[in-house]
């Protein structure tokens, strides 16, 4: 008889929480129930037509082959030039390394950067991919609890307590998955001095940026060369599905992770890269800003409106386009009460366990990634739910 055995590394990665919801939501709106879906992180908005147009013409035109394994030069000059007109800062195409999504930026980082048997410091909560990543290269996450009321920031005083003889570096990310809250550059700053003392890397994912209502809308690579940046089409461009990222290297790595993108992924996806290139004129940048605005708009409604019925937001959510919000003042398992609100209001959220351990059972993120009038609605269905 044939043994199916899988790696070992699979029992330790965890499947997203959030699917029970997802899978839930979707049976009931086969049902004919109108669900309202606030669980997903992703924009509700497509590519802009131009990009979009870019990607047809791309295929039309036969460009559909592998690229060179860093990017097109064009999508990597039009990267470097992009940083220097919105972010003021230089970036030479030869340190942008183009990814299938953030995500094989991540696979890339801890394929670069980590050791089997290496940790990274990170804040709980964050995005959980991280530290999946970090076990498919034998190494693992060191979680750092962070508080609501410290804006969910670890407390950079402390880094040095946390920082053993096998932790490589530490990652952030800014605007953040799950929580909105957006870095100041005197605190990454600080981050950056402390790393390097320590005689470590630094990470920063980016993938948000752009996406940031309130406070400064800057790059880490703005601080110091030797930072690594993380950041995608994804998010600001609403492209998801294209599947098209990028990792910013200092010099003294291009020759490393060129090496290792050449093995990991041949090339990203060469349709996606044609469009890309289009994606920072100026008509499809003042598109994006108007959709920036349409979310914080978005924002402002759910802020509101947790506020009113009894959920305030305590850290400040001013990027991205999630707030992360603390129910433990009506339930103390909060997968739980995500599965009771959908299935008698409609409402789906994402349970925090996705995103760290420690207060996990305490909060849940809503990604405001429908209209106001919609938003509205689930706010009215919260409150009659928490009232029942
Ligand atoms: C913080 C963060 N990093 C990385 C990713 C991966 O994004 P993608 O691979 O679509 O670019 C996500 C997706 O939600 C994210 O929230």
């Amino acid at each position: 008889m044939k043994m199916h055995k899988l790696a070992a590394r699979v029992d330790d990665i965890s499947p997203f929480q959030v699917m029970v919801v997802l899978e839930r939501a979707k049976w009931l709106a086969t049902q004919g129930e109108d669900v309202i879906h606030l669980e997903v992180g992703e924009p509700d908005f497509v590519a802009v037509d131009s990009v979009g147009d870019a990607g047809v013409k791309a295929i039309k035109d036969g460009k559909t082959g592998y690229t060179s394994a860093t990017g097109l030069p064009e999508l990597k000059q039009a990267i470097s030039d992009d940083y220097a007109s919105r972010y003021q800062v230089n970036v030479s195409p030869e340190r942008i390394i183009v990814t299938p999504g953030a995500s094989g930026a991540l696979l890339l980082m801890a394929s670069l950067m980590v050791d089997a048997g290496d940790d990274v410091v990170m804040p709980d909560p964050c995005y959980p991919c991280n530290r999946h990543f970090l076990i498919q290269a034998g190494a693992k996450a060191k979680l750092i609890e962070t508080e609501a009321s410290n804006g969910f920031e670890i407390d950079l005083k402390v880094l040095s307590d946390h920082w053993g003889v096998n932790t490589s570096g530490l990652w952030l990310a800014s605007p953040s998955n799950p929580t909105g809250a957006v870095l100041s550059k005197a605190y990454l700053t600080e981050a950056w001095e402390r790393v390097q003392s320590l005689g470590g890397h630094l990470l920063v994912d980016e993938i948000y940026q752009g996406l940031v209502y309130e406070g400064e809308n800057f790059s880490a690579l703005s601080i110091h060369d030797d930072i690594f940046v993380i950041n995608s089409f994804s998010k600001y461009f609403a492209m998801t599905g294209w599947r098209l990222g990028w990792l910013v290297v200092p010099e003294w790595a291009i020759e490393g992770a060129t090496k290792l993108a050449q093995n990991l992924f041949i090339s990203a996806p060469s349709v996606s890269q044609y469009a890309a290139v289009s994606a920072f004129g100026p008509e499809v940048l003042a598109e994006c800003e108007m959709r920036r605005q349409t979310l914080n708009a978005r924002r402002l409604v759910l802020l509101d409106g947790l506020e009113k019925i009894g959920l305030p937001v305590v850290a400040p959510a001013h990027g991205a386009f999630y707030v992360y919000v603390d129910v433990s003042a009506v339930t103390n398992d909060a997968m739980e009460w995500c599965l009771a609100l959908l299935e008698s209001e409609k409402v789906a959220l994402t349970p925090g366990a996705d995103f760290g351990v420690k207060n996990a059972h305490k909060y849940v993120r809503f990604a405001y990634t429908c209209d106001g009038s919609r938003l509205q609605e689930a706010l009215g269905r919260i409150a009659r739910f928490m009232a029942a």
